[in-house]
C-alpha cells in the first residue's frame, strides 16, 4: 500500500509536488473514479490507476542528459503544436519528464528522468542543488556587484541569492556563448534554487539585462560536448 502521489512520481509520471497537483486537478483516477484526495493510498496490484486516461505503471529508472536547443517549450505537448521536449522523447521507450523547466530562449542542460523521487532531490529548494550558468549580460559587471550578487537580495517574491559568480574570460565563454559585443559581459553565476526566471530577474535586479543565457551544470550533470538538440543516456 503507497500513497497515489508517491506512487505517481515513482511510475515516472512526474516530480512528487507535480504529481500532487496533477491530482487535485483531477487528472488522476483510481479505479476509474476521480481521486483528488492527496493522501489516498493505493495497492498497486489491485488498485489501476490511470493519468490523463493511461494507465500508470511501475518502470525501471531512466536519466538522460538533453542540450536544450533554444525556441523548445519544456514541456511533453503543446497545445499550439511549438516545438517542444515531444519531438526528442517520442522515440525513447520510457515516459520521461524534465527535471525542471528552462524557458524558451534559454539552452543548455536539462535532465530528462521518469525518476519523481530524483527529480524531488534535485528541485526542492531545501536541498539547494547547484545550477551553474553562463550568460552574457549588458555592461561591465564589475567585483563589488558580483560580491553584492552572493550576499542576496528581496525579489519580490521572497529573498535570493547567488552562491558564486565570477567573469568568465572571452576564451572560456565561446564554449558556450556568443563573443560579448561592446559593453557586454560573460558571467558564470552559480544558484542553489530554480525560482521561474531566477537568472534573468536576478541580473536585472542589478541592471545587467541578460542577453543570452546557458545552463551548463545541474547538480554533479555538466552539459560538456553534448551536441545542441541530442539526448544522452546517464543510468
Ligand atoms: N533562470 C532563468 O531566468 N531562466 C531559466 O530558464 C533558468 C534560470
Amino acid at each position: 500500500v503507497i500513497r497515489l502521489q508517491k506512487y505517481l512520481a515513482s511510475c515516472g509520471v512526474a516530480s512528487r509536488r507535480r504529481s500532487e497537483t496533477y491530482i487535485a486537478e483531477g487528472r488522476v483516477l483510481v479505479n476509474g473514479e476521480v481521486t483528488k484526495e492527496l493522501g489516498t493510498k493505493i495497492d498497486p496490484s489491485v488498485d489501476e490507476v490511470r493519468f490523463d486516461g493511461r494507465v500508470v505503471r511501475p518502470e525501471s529508472h531512466v536519466l538522460y542528459r538533453f542540450h536544450k536547443p533554444a525556441d523548445v517549450l519544456c514541456t511533453l505537448s503543446d497545445p499550439f503544436e511549438r516545438p517542444c521536449l515531444n519531438q526528442y522523447t517520442s522515440s525513447l521507450s520510457e515516459r520521461v519528464f524534465p527535471v525542471g523547466r528552462l524557458d524558451e530562449d534559454v539552452t543548455g542542460l536539462l535532465l530528462l528522468t521518469n525518476n519523481g523521487e530524483f527529480a524531488d532531490q534535485m528541485l526542492h529548494p531545501k536541498y539547494g542543488v547547484e545550477r551553474v550558468y553562463w550568460a552574457l549580460v549588458k555592461g561591465n559587471v564589475t567585483e563589488a556587484t558580483m560580491k553584492q550578487m552572493c550576499e542576496g537580495i528581496e525579489m519580490g517574491d521572497g529573498f535570493g541569492k547567488a552562491l558564486r559568480a565570477r567573469k568568465l574570460s572571452e576564451k572560456e565563454a565561446s564554449r558556450y556563448l556568443p563573443k560579448p559585443r561592446y559593453l557586454e559581459s560573460a558571467v558564470e553565476l552559480v544558484v542553489g534554487e530554480g525560482r521561474k526566471h531566477f537568472v534573468k530577474r536576478y541580473f536585472a535586479h542589478f541592471d545587467h539585462p541578460v542577453s543570452r543565457l546557458v545552463r551548463v551544470q545541474f547538480g554533479q550533470y555538466r552539459l560538456d560536448d553534448l551536441a545542441s538538440g541530442t539526448l544522452e543516456r546517464v543510468s
